[in-house]
This record gives structure tokens, sequence and C-alpha cells, in this order.
């Protein structure tokens, strides 16, 4: 039985995003339709909601959920980072507020053959887009040491990096999350492995390699923004202190004051929040424990 997937601070996206009900928003991680279809239902038939996702099974979950709401909207089975070339395609070009909740869905890590926990043995593979050539087999099983160890370091942030690329490549092929699973711990101190799990940094590494999490987080970071209304919310949940950097500076250069001076009264194009969940949720929903809601508002044209 898969569990099914509790949308991450569902009322704090909601609440934020001041949905008017003839407006047009943009889900860009549908998952399994929690924060679309509350979108949806705070809709009028004039509104309108554009949800993405790269994950198919995903998609054909969501599409019944949201279908029996009767309400304005289009799936489009595509990466995030294509966000301003797809919207381009069905003729928006401003919307009123864009959401995103990152990472895997409870769904996507619980089904056993899509090879994302390493507590659950399976082929490796970790695509959120099943169509997708590059896979974490392909990572383990070609990618050189110095390749590895770059990624283990800079998504895993381990200090054994070089430890566990040399005994992989000393032992492909690996076939299985258990077989690397067993190699990453024999490749650490005893010590280190009783205090926690290392496969747990070293899975998230492979994971945002295989999809190019951070790269498609880059690239639509540049170009949301651009396509917001006045009012317009840019709303991101993050999981992990690597995507949560990468937004926070982001939307740092939108407040900075690149005049230097400071003026008496402050009108600002752009004001950012962040919020945490509640303890309330983070006991009721684990998932939820590490996120952190970022938020970008246009306050002008
Ligand atoms: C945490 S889940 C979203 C859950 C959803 N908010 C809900 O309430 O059910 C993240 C979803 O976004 C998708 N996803 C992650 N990164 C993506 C990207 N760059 N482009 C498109 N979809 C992506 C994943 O496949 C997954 O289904």
């Amino acid at each position: 039985m898969i569990k099914e997937h509790i949308p991450v601070m569902l009322n704090e996206i909601i609440k934020n995003l001041n949905i008017k009900k003839d407006g047009i928003y943009v889900d860009l991680t549908l998952g399994y339709g929690g924060h679309s279809k509350a979108i949806l239902e705070k809709l009028s038939n004039k509104g309108f909601l554009v949800s993405f996702d790269k994950d198919q099974e995903a998609i054909k979950e969501s599409r019944k959920k949201l279908l029996k709401l009767d309400k304005n909207f289009k799936i489009i089975y595509s990466d995030f980072k294509k966000i301003k070339e797809k919207l381009n395609e069905i003729n928006i070009k401003k919307i009123d507020g864009i959401i995103a909740d990152l990472g895997i869905s409870s769904p996507q890590i619980n089904k056993i053959s899509r090879g994302f926990s390493y507590s659950k043995d399976a082929k490796l593979d970790m695509r959120m887009d099943q169509n997708q050539d590059l896979n974490a087999h392909k990572i383990v099983n070609n990618y050189s040491e110095i390749q590895l160890t770059n990624i283990f370091k800079k998504y895993g942030e381990t200090n054994f990096a070089n430890k566990i690329s040399k005994n992989i490549i000393k032992n492909r092929p690996i076939n299985t999350t258990f077989e690397l699973v067993q190699l990453i711990r024999k490749s650490l101190p005893a010590k280190i492995v009783r205090k926690k799990n290392p496969a747990k940094a070293i899975f998230q590494a492979i994971r945002i390699e295989v999809n190019q999490e951070l790269e498609s987080l880059k690239k639509m970071l540049s170009d949301s923004p651009k396509l917001l209304n006045k009012n317009g919310t840019l709303s991101i949940i993050t999981f992990h202190s690597l995507e949560d950097k990468i937004v926070k500076n982001y939307f740092k250069k939108f407040i900075e004051d690149k005049t230097g001076k400071l003026p008496i009264i402050i009108e600002k194009k752009w004001v950012v929040k962040q919020i945490r969940p509640l303890k309330e949720e983070i006991k009721k929903n684990n998932r939820s424990r590490t996120a952190k809601l970022r938020i970008l508002i246009k306050k002008e044209d």
C-alpha cells in the first residue's frame, strides 16, 4: 500500500497566495495534487490553474483528483525549468501566483521500484521523470572517481566522498540500493556509521544529480519573477540547505538597496518572507520538519 502524500504547509501556502478567484496560478510541483486541489477550490469558473510535473505516474493520479472539481486547469508534463516557454506556448504571459514544493513525494519514495529509498532494496533508479535517460545506475556505474567525489561533496556535503567513490569504482557493477548502502557503510569508520546512516547524504547527492534538481531550480528562479502581476507571489518550499540557500540568496537580490543610500521613505518593489511549519504540523507529518517556505512578493509593476 503506497502512503498518501500529505501536502506540506498547505494553510501557509494558500493564505500567502492571496488567491483572486478569477486569477491565474501555477503549481510547479503538482505531485499528488494537494496544493493544486486547494488552489482550484478557491478559483471561480473564470480562474485558471496550470500545474507542472515531470512524473507521469503523479500526473495520472492527480488529474483524476482535479477533474472532480470541475474547474479550469491544465497539467503540463515538463521540467519546471521550462516555465517561461511552456506558459508562452499556451499564451499565458502574466500570472498571479506561483508555488513550488520541492523534492519528491511520499508515493515516489515509498514505491520500491522507483529506487529512491536507501531503506528498501531495488534497482538503482531515482528518476522523477521515468522517460529520462540518466538514472542512478548509470551515475554509480559510469561516472569517474572525480565526478562521483564531486557530487558526493557538493550535494551530499560528506567528508568521506573520496573514500566512497574509490570503493564504488573498485566494486562495480553495483546494481541495487542495498548493494550501494552496504558499500557506503563499509567505506566509513564504524563509529560514524553508528551515529547516523551515511547512506542518506549519498542518496540525496545521487538524486540531485539524476534529476538535475539545482540547475532546474536556478533556471526556474531566474524566469519566474518576471511572469508575476502586481501583488503576485512566488512561494517555494525547500527541504534541505542546498536548495534553501539558492532560494534565499536569489530572493535577497530583489530587496538589496543597490543605491547604498538610506532614503527616508523606502518604497519597496519586492518583499520577501520566510515561514516555518507549526509544531503541530511537524508532529503530524515528519516530512515537514525541515521545510522552509520562502515567499517573494511583487509590490509594483
Ligand atoms: C514534494 S512533491 C509535491 C507534492 C504536492 N505539492 C502535493 O501536495 O501533492 C514534488 C513533486 O514535484 C515534482 N518535481 C520535482 N522537481 C521537478 C521539476 N524540476 N520539474 C517538474 N516536476 C518536478 C516531483 O516529481 C514530485 O511529484
